[in-house]
């Protein structure tokens, strides 16, 4: 039997380590998290997202009675952005959260798999890597593409 050992890199910047596209598009998805939609798990997420034309969107957690039937912050940014524009392809995203305590979390928040698999797509969508930036007060995480996040990805491209 063989090991095979999968490596993921990141970077762990601080904000102003950050160029200003990128610092730019990480506060909009600080402020996101003010419009997040989320009395049951009173987790607010934002996500903001830069694509290839220039255009910022940004799109928050929505929760409903019905838990399955709400989408997490960073399918609806990047729903929106295809919905939207669905030739051009996305860039950077962002993601930030605050917690039940009000405050943005401190260590960086993660996409959820499913995330992760709709970030799949929107790479395959756009041709190229998109840059992902994780908010945490500590420091942002810097991600180039999504592939350090989901080694073995399932694809039918
Ligand atoms: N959530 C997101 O918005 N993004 C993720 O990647 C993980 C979780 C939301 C879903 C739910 O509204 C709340 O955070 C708690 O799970």
């Amino acid at each position: 039997m063989q090991e095979l050992e999968l490596k993921s890199v990141i970077k762990v910047c601080q904000m102003e380590e950050l160029t200003s596209d990128e610092r730019h598009i990480v506060e909009m998805a600080i402020e996101a998290t003010n419009r997040s939609y989320a009395p049951y798990s009173k987790f607010h997420v934002g996500a903001a997202v830069k694509l290839d034309n220039g255009v910022e969107l940004a799109g928050s957690n929505q929760e409903n009675a019905a838990y399955p039937s709400g989408l997490c912050a960073e399918r609806t940014a990047l729903f929106y952005a295809g919905a939207q524009y669905p030739e051009i392809g996305v860039s950077l995203l962002a993601i930030a959260a605050r917690g039940t305590d009000g405050e943005l979390t401190e260590e960086p928040t993660g996409p959820c798999g499913s995330c992760r698999q709709v970030i799949i797509e929107s790479e395959t969508r756009a041709g190229h890597p998109i840059r992902i930036l994780l908010y945490g007060r500590k420091y942002v995480y810097v991600i180039e593409g999504i592939r350090p996040l989901m080694p073995l990805t399932f694809s039918e491209f």
